[in-house]
């Protein structure tokens, strides 16, 4: 079950796949002398670069390479804390211990996203990095997350993969803290399959992105650094088919977010006009938001359960891949000193607001993010309306 950009997989993705196959170059790199080498990588790093306002870009394999680079980039390993939020896809949790650094978990307020209060009470002269996580294409309040990292000292990766094209306060989201890592999987904004990028406006992140995707070498592997590579880097290169398709794909960024703002609002409004006691919606930190999810929050966690059980659905507390609490493996770790860093229900607020949370589609229909029940990109009105009754008619039979 996609995200929007896999609903309106077309022409545009055909042709730009096409001249690779014509072209003979599969890998990212290849003659620059050959006309035939078409470049689509590099190009798109560039035009990814230019959207979210950042000097940089590296194009990866996916999200979870993504955050590993960006980890990396900005000097997490053994022993680093980086705080990240209790509500996240396993990935921003789990890339933090693939590169040797030790998640801290925060809470998340009434937004979704990280709870800029709980940041101060988890910070310890350990802790390096402050992760925000966009979720369900809501930014974090960057404004307070900001303001805190000045405070202490401290570096911001944000994790913009499920936030592909939000803006926050007139900026693209992933370029206000230090390095964006996105994720272009087939639940996202925009998809190329599996794909991520990393966005930076600083040079030295940038080469030791760079570096970790591949091998230590420097950007694009000019060859003139071998016997002086920094950097121990592994293979998360993106190849030259995937960079094609999510070129063909990021030229319909801004039309589907278009889209999607539309259909939203007029899903939004019905619901606001049926005046539901007891339901209200998740706070939005910025209009700028990617309209992929409405997401809804009753006063009691019985009155969710009810509703979602009724639309064939769970609260989000239920939806097992983005849930600590849901997250067997990460429970389960234990660390260099033989200790269990992570317990369930240890974020007393996260847990509260999951428990009253459901989510509605708008573009991103998946079950894995509580979102089975509602509309695509592809809905129109008549069928955003019947939808929006639909649900309206349920939740007064359940409440
Ligand atoms: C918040 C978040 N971070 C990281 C990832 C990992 O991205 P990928 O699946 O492309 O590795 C995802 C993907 O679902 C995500 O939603």
């Amino acid at each position: 079950m996609p995200g929007p950009g896999a609903f309106l997989v077309g022409e545009e993705e055909r042709r730009e796949v096409e001249e690779v196959m014509q072209s003979g170059y599969l890998s990212r790199y290849g003659r620059e002398d050959d006309p035939r080498f078409k470049r689509k990588v590099v190009t798109l790093e560039k035009l990814f670069a230019e959207r979210t306002n950042c000097k940089y870009c590296v194009a990866v394999n996916g999200g979870t390479g993504a955050l590993m680079a960006s980890l990396v980039a900005l000097g997490v390993g053994e022993g680093v804390e980086v705080l990240v939020p209790g509500y996240t896809f396993v990935a921003s949790i789990s890339a933090i211990i693939a590169v040797g650094g030790t998640p801290v978990l925060t809470e998340i307020d009434e937004s979704l996203t990280m709870d800029p209060e709980d940041i101060p009470k988890k910070i310890t002269e350990k802790t390096k990095i402050i992760m925000p996580v966009h979720m369900l294409g809501n930014p974090s309040d960057m404004e307070k997350i900001m303001e805190l990292a000045r405070k202490y000292n401290l570096l911001v990766l944000e994790d913009c993969c499920q936030a592909l094209g939000a803006w926050y306060r007139g900026n693209p989201v992933g370029s206000i803290g230090d390095v964006g890592a996105f994720s272009l999987n087939i639940n996202k904004t925009i998809t190329c399959g599996d794909g991520g990028m990393v966005i930076t406006n600083n040079k030295n992140y940038y080469e030791r992105a760079f570096g970790y995707h591949d091998q230590g070498h420097k950007p694009l592997r000019m060859g003139v650094e071998i016997g002086s590579r920094s950097l121990i880097g592994i293979n998360l290169r993106m190849n030259e088919l995937t960079g094609a398709f999510a070129l063909g794909q990021l030229k319909k960024l801004d039309s589907i977010l278009e889209i999607l703002k539309k259909k939203k609002a007029l899903f939004k409004k019905i619901l606001i006009d049926a005046n539901i006691d007891g339901m209200s919606f998740r706070k939005i930190n910025d209009p700028g938001e990617c309209n992929t999810l409405l997401t809804l929050l009753f006063e009691s966690s019985e009155t969710a359960t009810k509703v979602a059980e009724a639309i064939g659905s769970n609260p989000l507390s239920g939806s097992g891949w983005h849930v600590y609490n849901n997250m067997e493996q990460i429970l389960s770790y234990t660390d260099r000193n033989g200790s269990r860093p992570y317990r369930k229900n240890m974020l007393t607020r996260t847990d509260d607001i999951l428990s009253r949370a459901i989510n509605l589609s708008i573009g991103v229909v998946d079950p894995g993010l509580g979102a089975s029940f509602g509309i695509n990109i592809l809905s129109d009105d008549r069928e955003i309306e019947r939808k929006a009754e639909e649900f309206i008619e349920t939740v007064r039979r359940v409440m």
